[in-house]
């Protein structure tokens, strides 16, 4: 059966397919590449004004904040992976910032029944953004922290250029809101009234002054006093949990990466509590089990073996992995052998029923948004970071007098405890909720070194899609040799192991169909979907930086 999952998806396939006829031409210095154009400039622009690669992600973030409001943010959460040049050229002081929002105190593992609505402030995490900006500026910055926040302060206050993206986000969500989100309406409304076009202008005052405060008084600002009021505000009788003290006691950690070999390169991914390193270690350990660059890159064989290996890690993904305060990792996860072994029990000719490869994990009868910006400065550091507010626009509650949307990131927790179903609920107990604790993300930054330098800086987002996405533009990088164009613009599939099924880009498409007929015959069942979006950079082998923007959304890039 193949079906297709979105609507668009025949627009976005006349962009997929068709070649790209832009003259692109290579960076010699630094680069950054973000969704949106605003954002994308004040990230630059930090960099001219003598910024390093953390100051200029800080500065983009907090502009996305404003000018890609469906999922930059300040109320929501993420990860960044830090890829400062290290004395011996080796990276051996790369971290990853973990910005991932928190249960509350009060929360439960109980607290949700299934049809819960997850757009209520019951879903909501103690964020963590504003805090893990401030824990990777104290590190690394270079520039004072107001000259980062600044920018986006601007841009709320004096009103920016509406993108198309943005635009056609806004009128999707504003009918959907007018009665259940009055404040999210009031604030994302025209002025004027009437449809949002691009180059319209927004401006969101509100937001302008909870920035001044976190300019001013860093996460303090934000985490304590009068925006902190609001929050709480916002929780009453309304079944919300976060509290002063949540608030007040929310802390970025600052891990290790997890590194990941791969034909010659290394990969910095981010650890628990995302599954996003776990996942590519996984994948990427059974696909170079076979030989390299072996048949061709969309052949049946190779999307077959591919979606199997993705089946596989999904499984160790949902068995293992949450909060690792909690749950911690089984360091074999990460060993070559795992991989090879999972990679051994894949059958060429057949795809193998995820329900058998369930084992120990009891399963039930059958019954966007996020966003990626990648940063490389003309030292040599990179920065990827990934940020979310978890669906696009997060909770839809926007904080009254406050001008910023609460994230429903609660919803990436295991809702139902024992409940892990075919339609692709988790109900195991590594990721089941609990006060104070992190819930398991996909979020994939990362960035690739090789012999001192760094090669790429990539991400995406598409929750349970991301380490998959980010799996196929890095094996299309490093093995594929492709160009940094192609490696992001090369249709993607995903397999999640529940539902029991290959997503794929156009797979209704004429370019596609025998394929998808094809991976049928295998015993898949296929269904259509656009996957992910992400901004990648990639140094060639003579330092020529390329910046490729997904255009699967929206995407820009500069640089010098
Ligand atoms: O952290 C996660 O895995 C999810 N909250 C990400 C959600 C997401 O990417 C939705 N956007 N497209």
């Amino acid at each position: 059966m193949i079906s297709a999952i979105f609507s668009c998806g025949a627009l976005l396939l006349s962009l997929l397919f068709a070649q790209s006829t832009e003259v692109q031409r290579p960076y010699a210095k630094r680069a950054v590449v973000s969704v949106s154009r605003p954002a994308t400039e004040v990230g630059i622009r930090i960099l001219r004004e003598g910024g390093n690669a953390v100051d200029a992600a800080i500065a983009t973030a907090f502009a996305l904040a404003v000018t890609h409001p469906q999922a930059g943010n300040i109320a929501g959460g993420g990860f960044m992976v830090v890829a400062p040049h290290g004395s011996q050229g080796n990276f051996a002081d790369a971290k990853v910032v973990d910005f991932r929002e928190t249960a509350p105190a009060k929360a439960t593992a109980s607290m949700f029944q299934p049809g819960d609505s997850v757009r209520t402030t019951k879903a909501v995490g103690v964020p963590g953004s504003v805090a893990g900006m401030e824990m990777a500026h104290k590190k690394w910055g270079k520039l004072p922290w107001a000259q980062l926040v600044e920018p986006a302060v601007n841009l709320a206050r004096s009103g920016f250029p509406v993108e198309k993206s943005l635009a056609a986000a806004l009128n999707k969500v504003l009918p959907e809101t007018a009665k259940s989100h009055p404040e999210f309406h009031r604030v994302f409304s025209k002025p004027a009234g009437g449809v949002w076009k691009t180059n319209d202008e927004l401006k969101i005052p509100e937001l302008a002054t909870t920035l001044e405060a976190i300019r001013d008084k860093g996460a303090a600002g934000f985490y304590t006093g009068p925006v902190a009021d609001r929050m709480v505000d916002e929780m009453k009788g309304s079944g919300g949990l976060i509290s002063h003290s949540d608030l007040a006691g929310y802390k970025a950690e600052l891990r290790d990466p997890i590194r990941v070999k791969f034909r010659g390169y290394e990969i910095l991914a981010a650890p628990p509590p995302s599954s996003g390193g776990v996942c590519l270690a996984l994948i990427l350990g059974m696909l170079e089990t076979r030989q390299a660059k072996q048949g061709d890159r969309m052949g049946v064989d190779n999307l077959h073996f591919l979606a199997e290996s993705m089946k596989r890690a999904y499984r160790e993904r949902a068995r293992w992995l949450g909060d690792p305060a909690f749950a911690p990792l089984p360091p074999e996860l990460l060993s070559p052998d795992f991989a090879a072994r999972l990679a051994s029990t894949i059958r060429m000719d057949r795809a193998t029923p995820s329900a058998s490869l369930a084992g120990d994990i009891p399963l039930a009868p059958e019954g966007d948004s996020t966003t990626h910006l990648s940063v490389l400065d003309g030292d040599g550091w990179a920065v990827s970071m990934t940020t979310t507010l978890e669906e696009t626009w997060g909770s839809r509650i926007v904080v009254a007098g406050g001008g910023f949307i609460l994230n429903n990131e609660m919803g990436d927790f295991n809702w139902v405890p024992g409940r892990t179903d075919k339609l692709g609920r988790i109900g195991t107990a590594a990721n089941q909720i609990a006060p104070g604790k992190r819930m398991l993300s996909s979020q994939c930054p990362v960035v690739v070194v090789r012999e001192g330098k760094v090669r790429a800086v990539t991400g995406s987002p598409g929750g349970r899609t991301i380490p998959n996405t980010v799996a196929q533009v890095l094996w299309n990088l490093l093995e594929w040799d492709m160009p940094a164009r192609l490696a992001v613009e090369t249709p993607r599939i995903h397999n999640q192991w529940f539902p029991d099924q290959i997503r794929m880009e156009g797979a209704t498409s004429p370019a596609r169909i025998e394929l998808t007929k094809a991976l049928l015959k295998r015993g898949h069942k296929v269904v259509s979907s656009p996957q992910g979006d992400a901004h990648t950079i990639w140094v060639d082998a003579k330092g020529q930086i390329w910046a490729a923007p997904d255009r699967r959304i929206e995407g820009a890039a500069a640089g010098e």
